[in-house]
């Protein structure tokens, strides 16, 4: 069974949206929210994720209470991560990354996600 979960903005619960891409996008470090809460742990499932589309986050939670954070910025030609399920999918070209570390299960992609280091202090998530 697969869960899909798309949230629209950081820290915004709740705020499902449809999936935004862009192929040809350049990378947008999440410069402007590092120190920032982008999350609660309730929006981010266990054994699944949550993409915060407006952050250009993918927050994981392969195993409970373990969540891990990714650019979403797909690293094979910049379209925005649309999908998480029991693994990471960027539905442009097909590509799949896996939960925990954002390595390619699936091309095209040959490149990993890029991971980015989050803190959990009670049910915040915040961007290091
Ligand atoms: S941009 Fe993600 S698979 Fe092509």
């Amino acid at each position: 069974m697969s869960r899909r979960r798309l949230l629209g903005a950081a820290g915004v619960a709740g705020a499902a949206v449809a999936g935004v891409s862009a192929c040809g996008e350049k990378p947008a470090p999440q410069e402007s929210l590092h120190g920032r809460v982008v999350a609660q742990t309730s929006e981010v499932p266990v054994g699944s994720g949550t993409v915060v589309v407006d952050a250009k986050l993918v927050l994981t939670q392969p195993q409970e209470g373990e969540f891990k954070a990714f650019n979403a910025v797909c690293p094979h030609t910049g379209c925005t991560i649309q999908e998480v399920t029991e693994d990471i999918h960027c539905l442009c070209h097909g590509s799949r990354f896996d939960l925990a570390n954002g390595e390619v299960l699936e091309g095209p992609a040959t490149e990993p996600l890029q991971a980015l280091e989050v803190t959990v202090e009670g049910t915040d998530i915040t961007l290091v």
